[in-house]
């Protein structure tokens, strides 16, 4: 069989992989904060100040790099005020968007609030982002969040936040101006939006919100009419784009069961992802420059049907899934001159989750375990690749079988790749331009099957294995089980 081919042209660099984009995000649903992260004085798991330690070494492990809290939809109904101060008198709320159908989520005790949330950041070592409430809220709240966190004058706020606990400033580099202000962040049209953004962000800015992310949009009109009428480029540091694939655009199956056609169309789907990036960054260097303006991917990942607002959006984390994962990573990596930070959602037991729990353990999806294999692509430098494979045709586009990335650094060079295909092995050759030395490689989900998902019971089943690097005329050869991820080092000479 003539194998496939990754060209990796190590001296096209692209930009330094920010360590940004391999973010996550925590919103107030289902049992994502409160079970997954938050137990309190629950003492059916070890806790470090009411945060479950479990959750904490696999997140640590991993590294989480950027945290997006408090949502998502919530963001825009949440009034950071009732998160902070001694917890028995914080005041109890509706979940305005997540309380449908859970009984126990029903009401928000705010005992997870701001203090809560940037210790969760030091304990995984992670930059807070925090998104402020424009749907209901206003700019002085926003700008009053803002020097609660970052002030270190002696203002009354700051006080107030030295005696709730940090005599230091939290330092929040990362402000969200709402969160899809079209939809359920205040259904905005775009101009509305921008004169709300320019607002906000104005006096956010003044109280010291180092960089602000803008609403955007899937849609490349809003995005255009939103930049046009937004005049003042200088107040925006990234813009925010949100991509899930799954439920949304076709049938793609659930998480566990599909035939070919949905397993390959998940995979089409997953694709929008790079397009929708490519298509805001147009936008973007039409009104301002992509060298100024950054996109941040801050949600994306698989969403199936079976992932309801009754079940608090939780769904089985299946092998495809995580293997949909590896291709959108490799997409960041392609585009890391435009992608300034993104998260996947959502960090623990809800949507394409990385850790899940249950009442006295926490362990890693095997979605986990593909950003583990990319985690040497962060902080080093993308390098253009070239895939050469078969492709199959979809309702959508066609699907390469081979999705695959690159970085380099002093060490060598890495790269991974993925064999999409639901039932064919692949032969590819990795093709580094120039002088290498050795190779050596790990691959994840050899011997499991798409629809395999992780349960406490089976999740150290998902690790990864050694991978054979052959050699055929001095350039590495890897055989790639169907539906698995691989990393490969190869030594500079
Ligand atoms: O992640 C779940 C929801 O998806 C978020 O709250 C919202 O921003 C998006 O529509």
């Amino acid at each position: 069989m003539t194998p496939d081919t990754v060209r990796v042209r190590r001296n096209e660099e692209i930009d330094r992989v920010n360590p940004e984009i391999h973010g996550h995000f925590a919103e107030h649903l289902g049992r994502c904060v409160y079970g997954g992260i938050w137990v309190g004085d629950d003492d059916r798991v070890p806790t470090t100040d009411g945060i479950r330690e479990d959750t904490v070494e696999l997140l640590s492990d991993l590294g989480v790099h950027q945290l997006r809290w408090p949502g998502g939809c919530f963001a825009d109904a949440y009034h950071w005020r009732d998160g902070v101060g001694p917890r028995e008198e914080r005041p109890r709320r509706t979940n305005d968007f997540w309380a449908q159908g859970r009984e126990e989520a029903f009401v928000e005790s705010n005992a997870f609030g701001t203090e809560e949330f940037v210790r969760l950041c030091e304990l995984v070592d992670a930059e807070p982002f925090l998104a402020a409430n424009v749907g209901s809220g206003d700019p002085r709240e926003a700008s009053d969040w803002v020097e609660y966190c970052n002030r270190d004058d002696d203002t009354t706020l700051a006080r107030e936040r030295a005696e709730n606990g940090s005599e230091e400033p939290h330092d929040v580099t990362y402000w969200g101006v709402g969160n899809e202000n079209w939809g359920c962040g205040g259904q905005f049209d775009p101009e509305t939006y921008a004169d709300e953004f320019r607002r906000f962000a104005h006096f956010m800015r003044l109280r010291g919100a180092e960089e602000t992310i803008a609403c955007g949009h899937i849609d490349e009109d809003w995005n255009r009419r939103f930049l046009a009428e937004l005049t003042e480029p200088d107040l925006m540091d990234h813009l925010s784009i949100h991509r899930y694939f799954g439920r949304w655009d076709g049938d793609c199956g659930s998480a566990t069961e599909f035939d070919e056609e949905q397993y390959y169309l998940l995979f089409a789907e997953s694709l929008k992802v790079g397009r929708q990036i490519d298509s805001a960054a147009a936008a973007i260097d039409t009104y301002a420059s992509t060298d100024d303006v950054g996109i941040a991917v801050d949600e994306w990942g698989a969403w199936h049907p079976e992932a309801a607002s009754e079940n608090g959006l939780e769904q089985e984390n299946s092998v495809r899934d995580a293997v949909a994962a590896a291709g959108v990573l490799d997409d960041f990596t392609h585009r890391a001159d435009l992608v300034s930070m993104a998260n996947l959602a959502q960090t623990v037991n809800v949507l394409q989750c990385v850790v899940q729990t249950d009442e006295e353990a926490a362990w890693p999806t095997p979605t986990y375990r593909v950003l583990d294999l990319y985690s040497p692509h962060v902080g080093a430098t993308a390098v253009r690749t070239a895939v050469e494979t078969d492709e199959i045709e979809t309702d959508l586009w066609d699907v390469p079988l081979v999705s695959a990335s690159a970085t380099h650094d002093e060490e060598g060079t890495y790269v991974t790749l993925s064999n999409r295909s639901l039932d064919e092995e692949r032969s590819v050759a990795v093709a580094v331009e120039g002088e290498v030395g050795g190779a050596t490689g790990e691959v994840l989900f050899a011997d499991s099957d798409p629809a395999d998902y992780s349960t406490r019971e089976n999740a150290a089943e998902f690790a990864s294995t050694d991978l054979d690097v052959s050699t055929e005329d001095g350039t590495p050869v890897v055989d790639l089980p169907a539906n698995s991820v691989a990393g490969l080092s190869v030594e500079s000479a």
